[in-house]
């Protein structure tokens, strides 16, 4: 019998990787979202990797009535919920909006899940949790803390799980703390869309190499580390996605609940990712040293040793694969970019 899995957020940047993972290890698959943070051409463009048409269900995840509806409509077996929103800096303005879809969100979730008997939930979280880490590897028993509201969420999202399954045994929850996701669909189909000029580093390179804007800043140059600027650890998103299929797929078989680290275990420099941009688009991009961006830690890299133990999980792809795989996917879209007036 096929799974049916309600794929929440599953138009955005991950989500659509993770729907096109699903899909390929036979899953049935629901995606619900408002297209607040997505295209609406994602589902046509889903369907020309996956060969088939996805079910979608645009509605916001604080809609009761919608998810009430969409659970009674289907029977799914497990739920993974993306929806949020993402921005930090954004949450910083705006922190209730935060609040909001992101706690409110998974409360009313929870709640709908219960109604419908639904038990399985795989969650979006992220490194973001552990603050202002002093370790150069992060295992999941590293101290938490929240340094902006939307790490205020993720952390909020995490023990609002695991209090609703103190309450219910029967609950199983998969939680999965992403370190930096980089990289798209090797179709140049799908990929990280930022509606403006983006914050983070792959997506900026991209600007760059594109032309759209002169060079890149590099936020601190004195870090202690071997060239000086920051280090991180990122992920390829088709990797990030089949996290997702394993973390599901342990629920289901083990009903051995989790809480993981997907990260690579690697940590990467602003510079060599500069160095690696340059190779996947032909030339050397510029770069202006900048201080230190407020906020900004030298360090973030995963331990992804309970990921490999519990979920069988490891990465394959390389910075090399997230450039190469990104520059693809800008130069494919960017008549998209031009139309958004980035
Ligand atoms: C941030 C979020 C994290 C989120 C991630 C990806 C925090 C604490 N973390 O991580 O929750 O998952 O984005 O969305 O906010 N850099 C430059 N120039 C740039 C952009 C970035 O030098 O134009 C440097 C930064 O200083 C940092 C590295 O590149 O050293 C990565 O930055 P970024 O891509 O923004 O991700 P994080 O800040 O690590």
């Amino acid at each position: 019998m096929t799974k049916q899995v309600l794929l929440t957020g599953g138009a955005g940047y991950i989500g659509s990787h993770i729907y096109v993972a699903l899909i390929a290890a036979g899953y049935d698959v629901t995606i619900y979202d408002n297209f607040d943070n997505a295209s609406k051409d994602v589902p046509d463009r889903l369907e020309q990797i996956t060969g088939q048409k996805p079910d979608v269900i645009e509605a916001d995840i604080l809609d009761r009535t919608s998810l009430r509806a969409c659970f009674s409509s289907r029977k799914f077996d497990a739920v993974i919920h993306l929806a949020a929103r993402k921005s930090v800096a954004e949450s910083v303005a705006r922190p209730l909006d935060y609040f909001e879809t992101n706690i409110a969100g998974i409360i009313i979730l929870l709640q709908e899940m219960e109604r419908a008997g639904l038990k399985d939930i795989v969650f979006s979280s992220s490194a973001t949790v552990y603050g202002h880490p002093e370790q150069k590897s992060l295992p999941e028993t590293a101290e938490v803390s929240h340094t902006n509201p939307y790490g205020f969420t993720k952390l909020t999202s995490e023990q609002i799980l695991s209090q609703a399954q103190a309450a219910d045994a029967g609950l199983n929850v998969g939680i999965l703390r992403y370190f930096n996701p980089a990289g798209a669909h090797p179709s140049g189909l799908i990929g990280d869309d930022p509606n403006s000029l983006p914050n983070n580093l792959l997506p900026y390179l991209a600007e760059v190499a594109l032309g759209n804007a002169p060079h890149l800043n590099v936020f601190g140059t004195d870090y202690d580390t071997p060239d000086g600027t920051g280090l991180r650890d990122y992920i390829h998103v088709d990797d990030l996605a089949r996290g997702h299929v394993l973390s599901r797929a342990t629920l289901l078989d083990k009903q051995c609940s989790h809480l993981v680290n997907l990260g690579t275990g690697r940590a990467v420099s602003v510079m060599e990712m500069l160095k690696a941009y340059s190779a996947a688009c032909g030339r050397n991009l510029r770069h202006k040293n900048q201080p230190r961006r407020a906020g900004d830690v030298t360090i973030y890299c995963a331990d992804p040793s309970l990921a490999k133990r519990i979920l069988g999980f490891e990465t394959t792809k390389d910075v090399m694969d997230m450039c190469n795989s990104s520059w693809n996917w800008v130069q494919k879209n960017k008549s998209r970019n031009e139309m958004k007036g980035d």
